[in-house]
């Protein structure tokens, strides 16, 4: 993970959560439930820059196991901290096994994007199930398929847009034929066709949903919005997708809703 990375997840998403939450949680009694927690890092930067009861991290992947070794060299500790919890969980299975007391805050940064379309409703649903009521859903998501790079290839492919306005296979070639530069400049060859093809299947399972529809699965599965904050591209979109698509939803790159289950 590079420093940028690392301190987006560990400091930043942390801190920019206690701002959106304080006044509204009482956060040292308060179990927040991390969704798609992956390398684990935002999970204990949580538990670093929030002071919670405990945070509680699942994910399809176990990623999370090399949560030590990733930060010990970025900061001092020797072990996890005892009220951090990390678990594995099937794509499509509930959190009844894991969870047995409603927990007062869901945390997701970068994750609806990546859940499989027939099952996000779903998704949305049992995390309603395991809320106590009163509690929130802190959710963000960001690049926004429909952005400028919702690809999230910017890292190999630079024009803004490409996903959608490229042939699908030319697309693809282009993105297997990149060369090393930037975060990969280092990379061994073969590393780096790995990490292309990750990067494709990435690409490949992005479920495109865009900032009204996340409020919308939120708000019909009982939750209420409470706040909402959205960001924008630099880039201005080329006409040819203006055409197709609505301007709002071509530069809208972040949403982040804060959602509540009513008392
Ligand atoms: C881009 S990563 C974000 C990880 C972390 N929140 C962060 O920002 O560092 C998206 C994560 O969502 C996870 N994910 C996708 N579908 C999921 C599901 N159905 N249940 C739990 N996690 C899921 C992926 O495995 C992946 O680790």
């Amino acid at each position: 993970m590079d420093n940028k990375t690392f301190d987006d997840r560990y400091n930043v998403a942390p801190i920019i959560f206690k701002d959106w939450i304080k006044g509204r949680l009482d956060i040292a009694d308060s179990v927040i439930f991390d969704f798609g927690c992956d390398t684990g890092v935002m999970s204990l930067g949580l538990i670093h820059h929030c002071s919670p009861k405990k945070v509680i991290g699942v994910d399809i992947n176990d990623n999370y196991m090399n949560l030590l070794f990733e930060v010990s060299n970025r900061i001092n500790i020797k072990k996890l901290p005892e009220n951090l919890e990390f678990y594995v969980i099937e794509p499509q299975g509930n959190f009844s096994k894991i969870i047995s007391k409603e927990v007062d805050c869901v945390f997701s940064w970068s994750v609806f994007e990546h859940v499989s379309q027939p099952i996000l409703k779903q998704k949305v649903v049992d995390l309603y199930k395991i809320l106590r009521k009163g509690g929130y859903a802190f959710i963000q998501i960001a690049p926004l398929y429909y952005s400028a790079f919702g690809s999230h290839l910017n890292m190999i492919i630079t024009a803004p847009w490409a996903h959608l306005t490229t042939q699908l296979n030319l697309f693809q070639d282009y993105v297997f034929k990149a060369e090393k530069s930037g975060v990969y400049a280092d990379e061994d060859d073969s590393n780096f066709e790995k990490i292309k093809a990750s990067l494709w299947s990435l690409y490949s399972t992005l479920n495109k949903i865009t900032s009204d529809e996340l409020i919308k699965i939120f708000t019909s599965s009982g939750f209420t919005l409470i706040d909402k904050f959205t960001s924008c591209c630099q880039d201005t979109p080329p006409a040819s997708l203006k055409a197709v698509y609505r301007k709002e939803v071509l530069i809208t790159e972040q949403i982040v809703g804060l959602f509540r289950k009513n008392c």
